[in-house]
């Protein structure tokens, strides 16, 4: 019984929604689990998400467009994704590379937007 108590008030169990919309503003909401990593649960869901970099911050094909309420609640880009973010195509006010958000509870019901393009710096 301690041991489930345990599993449930372990942050890592929480669950929470994710939304991703398409370039044609298809909706799909999906469940993740807190620390999941944005760029992971995406492509798990089917999105164009190519992550061609494994996340060494090299390519900007896991960019997305955040909706405004949820980019507040990130933590702040560090200098190496803004740079890589302004090799990015359709850059907005709030887009990030998703494979440098990791998902907490607070970011429960978050609102991603996937770009009309996207441009893989490395080149290929
Ligand atoms: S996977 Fe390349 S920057 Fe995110």
């Amino acid at each position: 019984m301690l041991q489930r108590n345990k599993v449930f008030s372990n942050p890592r169990y929480l669950t929470i929604k994710v939304t991703f919309i398409s370039r044609d503003n298809e909706r799909t909401t999906v469940d993740a689990s807190v620390g999941d990593n944005l760029l992971s649960v995406g492509q798990a869901a089917g999105m164009p998400l190519e992550g061609t970099c494994e996340a060494q911050m090299a390519c900007s094909t896991c960019h997305v467009i955040v909706a405004k309420e949820y980019f507040a609640k990130l933590p702040k880009a560090r200098e190496e994704e803004e740079d890589m973010l302004d090799l990015a195509a359709d850059v907005q006010a709030t887009s990030r590379l998703s494979c440098q958000i990791d998902l907490t509870d607070e970011l429960d019901g978050i609102e991603v937007q996937i770009p009309s393009e996207s441009y893989n710096a490395q080149g290929f």
